[in-house]
């Protein structure tokens, strides 16, 4: 695990408290040979005594603080190339600059036919046509369920839609946290800022919470549909944005008169290849108008129509299932590449 922040200690802290679940429902049964944050690694090819690795980034903020006789300085990108795994799970915080340090530690890791298992979307808003491609060349497989709809499996919702019919136009809600500040200030008068301390606080809100406010954290997620169910290749550039700052609980209020209310929603229209996010007036009756920290996504499809989807889209705990959910998939894979024979550690 590279990345021990809310979604990875939420990883963690499910593969300790369900572990007899794990592995009785889902046969899964994790191994966490190495962790690390941003301070450096815990490491033990028996596993890592995850619980005081819990305990101690609680209580010292990071791991070398914590436990520096037990953490490894070594660089992360030599473990990965050195140290025995089957999957990364990289958590790393998005940036969607060049996408590091994570890029670099999924290109590691695919480049030697390991799976991962991300849920960080700067790798993927800039490349991911190229990791997928990557790891089909190596025989490992890339998965990030948990980078669109926290734990609501929007991307496999639409990989079904796409199924036997055609996907023409995607419209949703894809950022908890904006969300959330929308229904704050439109349900209880909060203003912009407090309301954002708070998603802040809950851990909702990206590192960087302007890529919340700005939109980039939704055309992150336009990428990553676009490519994953409608099978275009395109990355952030593609996408034109604007975010949601300067909405004002004057305007909500006004609006809420007509039976409206300001959303920010991402748009991919496959026809005229056009990718947007900007907020946009929607109709209080829309299925798309959904509240708190939901996400709906409406996949438009060429026979069957419209099929929307809802569900809590940000948050450790959610986003963990995601992860699970992946990692099943990748032991599937795992298990299948080796003609069906257990896997030594998932
Ligand atoms: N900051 C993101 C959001 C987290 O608010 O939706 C989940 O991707």
């Amino acid at each position: 695990m590279v990345g021990f922040g809310v979604v990875g200690r939420a990883l963690a802290e499910k593969i300790v408290s369900e572990r007899e679940e794990l592995v009785s429902k889902f046969g899964l049964k994790p191994r966490i040979v190495a962790v690390a944050d941003s301070s450096g690694a815990l490491v033990d090819e028996r596993g890592v005594d995850i619980e005081r690795a819990l305990e101690a980034k609680k209580r010292y903020r990071y791991l070398a603080r914590a436990m520096p006789n037990n953490v490894v300085k070594t660089p992360l990108e030599e473990l990965l190339e050195n140290f025995d795994y089957d999957v990364l799970v990289e958590t790393t915080p998005t940036n969607i600059v060049d996408g590091e340090p994570g890029l670099t530690y999924i290109k590691i890791a695919l480049s030697m036919g390991k799976s991962v298992v991300t849920t960080n979307k700067g790798p993927l808003a800039l490349a991911l046509p190229a990791l997928t491609e990557m790891a089909d060349r190596n025989g490992a497989i890339l998965r990030f369920s948990g980078t669109v709809g926290g734990g609501t499996p929007i991307l496999d919702f639409g990989r079904m839609c796409q199924s036997g019919d055609e996907v023409v136009k995607v419209e949703g809600i894809l950022n908890g946290t904006t969300n959330y500040v929308l229904t704050r200030m439109y349900s209880d008068g909060l203003d912009f800022d407090e309301a954002l301390i708070e998603a802040q606080k809950a851990g909702y809100a990206e590192k960087d919470p302007s890529m919340d406010v700005e939109g980039f954290d939704t055309a992150c997620k336009l990428v990553i549909i676009a490519n994953y169910v409608m099978g275009l290749t395109v990355t952030l550039k593609d996408v034109e944005i604007r975010g949601i700052k300067g909405v004002t609980y004057g305007q909500l209020k006004e609006l809420a008169k007509s039976g409206k209310t300001v959303k920010l929603l991402g748009t991919i229209d496959k026809e005229h290849g056009l990718l947007t996010v900007q907020s946009r007036e929607v109709d209080l009756t829309d299925p798309l108008c959904v509240w708190g920290t939901l996400n709906a996504v409406t996949f438009h499809m060429e026979k069957l129509g419209s099929e929307t989807i809802v569900g809590k889209g940000a948050g450790g705990a959610e986003t963990a299932v995601a992860i699970v959910r992946d990692l099943i998939i990748v032991k599937r894979f795992l298990m299948d590449s080796l003609g069906g024979l257990p896997l030594k550690s998932l």
